[in-house]
C-alpha cells in the first residue's frame, strides 16, 4: 500500500473508532493510538525523509489534510461526549425543588439586652462609654475608695496578671476613666465584659455588666430612682415597682440594692397556686447596686466639691434571664445554635 492509500484509510480508521468510544478514556486512548508522538499518524510521517524526492510533498501535503480531519473529528466527538455529560446531569436536576434557605445569624441574648438597656438611656439622655477589660489596679480598685487591703476587694475574685494590672472585675473602671477625661456634668452607660474568679451553676468567670454614671449640680437619690424606675418599666412593663433595699459598695454612699415586683407573680409570691419560681415567693427581683457617688471618688479624679451624682451597675445575663426566662446561665457561653438562634 503506498503512503497516500495509507495516510486515507488511517482516517477511515479512526472514524469508526471513534464512533464506538463512549467515554473521555476511550477519546483520549484514540488519541494517543492516532496522533500521539509515537502515534500511527507520527510513524507515517517519520518515512518522509527515506521517499523519493517527487513522492514527498504529495504525502505531506496528504499528511497535513488527514492530521486536520483527524483533529476535526476529535473536536466532534469530544463536544458530543460533553453534551451527552451534561444531559445526564441535567436528568437528576429538579427545577421545582425549592431551595436551601441560606443560613441566618443571629444576635446573642447578651447583645440584644445590652443594646435595649443601652437605648433606653440613650432616650434620658446617657451616652455610651467605653473602656479596656485589661485594666490596672488602680482603676479598678483605688481611686473607686478601695486601697490595698481594704475587705471590699475580697467580694471580687480577681483574676490577676501581674501585680497592679488585672481583668476588670466590674464596669465601674469606666466612671473614672470618663471622669478623669470629661467635665461635668455628663450622664454615661457602659456596656461590657467583666471577669471574676468564680465559675459554678450561677457564675461564670466572664460576664456582662453596664455602668451607669450621672454627674452634675445637685443630682440626687430622687433622680436616681427616677430614671431607674423609668428603665426597668421600659424593659418589664409600666406596672413594675421598684425598691431600695440599703446595702454597701466602697464607691457609692449610700448605698442601694434595688428589687423589681416580680413580674411573673405580680408580687404576689405565688402563681397558680405554687410558690412563684421566679421571686420564690418573696414578691421582689433583685437587678441591681446602686448609689450615690462616694466624696472620695470625686476627689480622685479632681472634681470640684459642688457636684453629685449617682451610680449604678446591672448584670447583663441577669436581666436577660429574667426577661426571656432562661435558667440555666451556662446556656449563654455554650454556643449551641438551638439556644442562640431562639432570640
Ligand atoms: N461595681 C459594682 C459591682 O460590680 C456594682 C455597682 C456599680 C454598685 C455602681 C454601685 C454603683 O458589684
Amino acid at each position: 500500500m503506498d503512503h497516500v492509500t495509507h495516510l486515507e484509510s488511517l482516517a477511515h480508521e479512526l472514524e469508526d473508532g471513534l464512533n464506538q468510544a463512549s467515554s473521555f478514556e476511550d477519546l483520549e486512548q484514540l488519541r494517543i493510538t492516532y496522533l500521539g508522538r509515537k502515534g500511527r499518524l507520527a510513524q507515517i510521517l517519520d518515512t518522509l525523509p527515506s521517499l523519493p524526492k517527487e513522492e514527498r510533498p504529495i504525502v505531506g501535503q496528504k499528511g497535513n489534510e488527514v492530521k486536520n480531519r483527524c483533529n476535526e473529528l476529535f473536536a466532534q466527538k469530544m463536544q458530543q461526549l460533553v453534551q451527552a455529560k451534561e444531559a445526564a446531569e441535567l436528568a437528576h436536576f429538579d427545577a421545582s425543588i425549592p431551595g436551601r434557605t441560606p443560613w441566618r445569624g443571629s444576635l446573642h441574648p447578651d447583645t440584644l439586652v445590652m443594646e435595649e438597656i443601652c437605648s433606653i438611656f440613650a432616650k434620658l439622655g446617657f451616652r455610651v462609654a467605653q473602656g479596656p477589660e485589661v485594666e490596672i489596679d488602680h482603676y479598678n480598685f483605688e481611686s473607686l475608695n478601695m486601697p490595698p487591703d481594704h475587705p471590699a476587694r475580697d467580694m471580687q475574685d480577681t483574676l490577676y496578671i501581674t501585680d497592679s494590672i488585672l481583668l476588670r472585675t466590674h464596669t465601674s473602671p469606666v466612671q473614672v476613666r470618663t471622669m478623669l477625661a470629661t467635665k461635668p456634668p455628663l450622664a454615661i452607660v457602659v456596656p461590657g465584659k467583666v471577669y471574676r474568679r468564680d465559675s459554678d451553676l450561677t457564675h461564670t468567670p466572664m460576664f456582662h455588666q453596664i455602668e451607669g454614671l450621672m454627674v452634675g449640680h445637685d443630682i440626687s437619690m430622687a433622680h436616681l430612682r427616677g430614671i431607674l424606675t423609668a428603665f426597668v418599666q421600659a424593659v418589664f412593663g409600666a406596672q413594675t415597682r421598684v425598691r431600695f433595699r440599703q446595702s454597701f459598695f466602697p464607691f457609692t454612699e449610700p448605698s442601694a440594692e434595688v428589687d423589681i415586683s416580680c413580674f411573673l407573680c405580680g408580687g404576689k409570691g405565688h402563681a397558680h397556686g405554687d410558690v412563684c419560681r421566679v421571686c420564690k415567693g418573696t414578691g421582689w427581683v433583685e437587678i441591681l447596686g446602686c448609689g450615690m457617688v462616694d466624696p472620695a471618688v470625686f476627689a480622685c479624679v479632681g472634681y470640684p466639691e459642688d457636684v453629685s451624682g449617682f451610680a449604678f451597675g446591672l448584670g447583663v445575663e441577669r436581666i436577660a434571664m429574667l426577661k426571656y426566662g432562661i435558667r440555666d446561665l451556662r446556656m449563654f457561653f455554650e454556643n449551641d445554635l438551638r439556644f442562640l438562634s431562639q432570640f
